[in-house]
């Protein structure tokens, strides 16, 4: 899916850098030869991956804020980018809840800045605006949702995410810019350390010798392992460089229907896979409000991008374990 020769020397603008995607994504662009400039915020977390992976030394990128129209109108004119892949975020629901000016200001107008300056500057020839499973009118049915259903979001992060699918239409309709949005699922992998995230919420748990405490037990979500989505938005740069006209559009990234999984089910799979851990239990505290049901049909990238998930449920939390108790730092770049 992904094409070697197509990314070498590519001129890539990746916002978001110093986070958990986008190191991920980071260490795979400079595998695959492209020129990358990051532009973010510093790393969201202490530890983050973006230090553990020698990020912060070997990449080439620039220290700003998405809310800040003219840096960001000097950095694209700076990186002069032939892709850009935007993922710059305030990533986390909770965190909407304490502070939902800024996670509007960040994710909607970061998403305008970042929009208006490919425009201004036009050299990018496909563009990739990273949003999320998040951005539909959640109706509460146990199947996925498609491409062209409604956008929504109960949240002010989940609505800052459908306001970011509009501004990306939008500037498609009006402008005509090669501008595609990317839909994933809940990612998980190695080297995320944000807060209220169950993955590393389990991990701290565990590290700390306490049983994990879960939320919204039953709640489904579509899992994935962070690479997955990942491949899908190099894939979906790839097509909308060639064919802007057919693949600049709306796609969901997504796992299989079957490890679409209750909260429950990840715990009890990963506290069994990790020896020391001491089991889980309900927290029955009042929480915010969370969707029970979440699936994302992921037909339309299957069979129009040739895209498909490599890696089950299962494989994908032995990933996740091998990464957080086995690997030294030094694996950790080439893992
Ligand atoms: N992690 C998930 O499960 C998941 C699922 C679906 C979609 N997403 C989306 O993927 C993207 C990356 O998420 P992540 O999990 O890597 O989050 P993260 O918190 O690890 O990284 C967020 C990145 O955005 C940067 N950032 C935040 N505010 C900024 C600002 N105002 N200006 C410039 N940079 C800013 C941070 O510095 C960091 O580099 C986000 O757009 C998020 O909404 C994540």
């Amino acid at each position: 899916m992904v094409d070697p020769t197509f990314w070498k020397g590519k001129r890539v603008l990746l916002t978001g850098n110093t986070g958990f995607k986008g190191s991920w994504l980071s260490i795979w662009l400079e595998m695959l030869g492209a020129d990358v400039t990051g532009f973010s915020l510093p790393p969201p977390t202490d530890p983050s991956l973006f230090v553990l992976a020698g990020l912060d030394r070997s990449m080439n990128w620039i220290e700003g804020d998405v809310r800040d129209g003219a840096k960001v109108l000097g950095t694209v004119r700076r990186a002069d980018p032939e892709i850009v892949i935007h993922m710059a975020a305030q990533p986390l629901v909770r965190e909407s809840y304490l502070d939902p000016v800024g996670t509007y200001a960040t994710n909607v107008m970061g998403t305008v800045n970042i929009l208006d300056a490919v425009r201004l500057v036009g050299t990018a020839k496909a563009v990739v605006n990273v949003t999320t499973d998040k951005c539909y009118e959640n109706q509460e049915w146990p199947w996925g949702y498609r491409e062209n259903e409604p956008m929504g979001g109960y949240d002010p992060y989940s609505n800052s995410k459908g306001c970011s699918e509009l501004v990306t239409s939008a500037y498609r309709r009006s402008f005509n810019l090669p501008v595609a949005s990317a839909r994933a699922g809940n990612v998980i992998g190695g080297g995320d350390f944000a807060k209220d995230r169950l993955i590393p919420d389990i991990l701290r748990a565990i590290q700390a010798g306490e049983r994990v405490k879960i939320r919204s037990p039953h709640a489904i979500r579509p899992w994935q392992h962070v690479l997955e989505p990942l491949s899908g938005y190099l894939t979906l740069a790839q097509a909308i460089y060639r064919d802007p006209k057919t693949y600049a559009q709306a796609w969901n990234f997504g796992p299989r229907d079957e490890d679409a999984k209750p909260v429950e089910w990840i715990v009890r799979t990963l506290c069994a896979l990790v020896p020391d851990s001491k089991g889980y239990e309900i927290d029955s505290n009042p929480q915010p409000h969370e969707a029970h049901y979440l699936k994302l049909d992921i037909s339309k990238a299957r069979g129009s991008l040739g895209w498909e998930p490599t890696w089950d449920l299962e494989t994908t939390l032995g990933k996740v374990v091998t990464w957080n108790v086995e690997l030294t730092p030094t694996q950790i770049r080439s893992y």
